[in-house]
């Protein structure tokens, strides 16, 4: 871990709070699902975190699988260009399909994740991020349905996201703000 880097994190979201909400998104989607099976999918490699404390708190006959993406020209230049690194191993046709996401920000992820899920024709495609930052919404229509945090537009680490591969062990989510160059 780089040293000095931890001096400028600043908790925005305790994990007290965080597990208090993963509880309650578990729970919404055991009563919308009731009955039934559900298939989460997790983008990887943020939402590991996210979907590994979810899913446990989920009470229905759950699966699990797990795609890669890597998307290019983030932030002011984003081009919207989104590459499938790993794919699912298995169809998602006919299923109760809830891709869980650690952040929704552009949305551009999302937006190409739900178009080729789509096309795979499960029964329902939800989605569930942990965090959401509409301030930062390129693609308008792009939502998810069971949302832990609207947070505002810092730049956060910690529970599964990172910075360049760093701090996603942090037990809370954090803003980071990197000292000037
Ligand atoms: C993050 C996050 C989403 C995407 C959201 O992934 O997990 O997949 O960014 O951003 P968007 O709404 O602007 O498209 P990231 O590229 O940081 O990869 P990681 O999960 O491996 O850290």
């Amino acid at each position: 871990m780089p040293v000095g880097y931890r001096d400028h994190l600043k908790v925005l979201i305790r994990n007290t709070a965080i597990q208090k909400r993963v509880r309650a998104v578990a729970k919404q989607i055991t009563k919308d699902f009731r009955g039934e099976r559900v298939h989460l999918i997790g983008v990887l490699k943020g939402a590991c975190i996210f979907l590994s404390d979810l899913i446990r708190h989920i009470d229905l006959d759950t699966s699990l699988d797990f795609m890669a993406v890597s998307s290019y020209g983030k932030g002011q230049s984003s081009s919207g260009e989104v590459r499938l690194n790993k794919d699912l191993d298995t169809s998602i046709e006919g299923l109760n399909v809830i891709l869980v996401e650690d952040i929704l920000d552009t949305g551009l992820t999302l937006s190409y994740l739900r178009r080729i899920l789509l096309q795979r024709k499960p029964k329902v495609l939800r989605v569930a991020a942990l965090l959401d930052k509409p301030s930062r919404r390129i693609i308008a229509e792009i939502k998810a349905d069971y949302v832990g945090f609207e947070i505002p537009n810092d730049f956060v680490v910690g529970y599964g996201l990172d910075y360049a591969e760093h701090y996603r062990n942090l037990k809370d989510v954090c803003i980071l703000t990197l000292p000037p160059e």
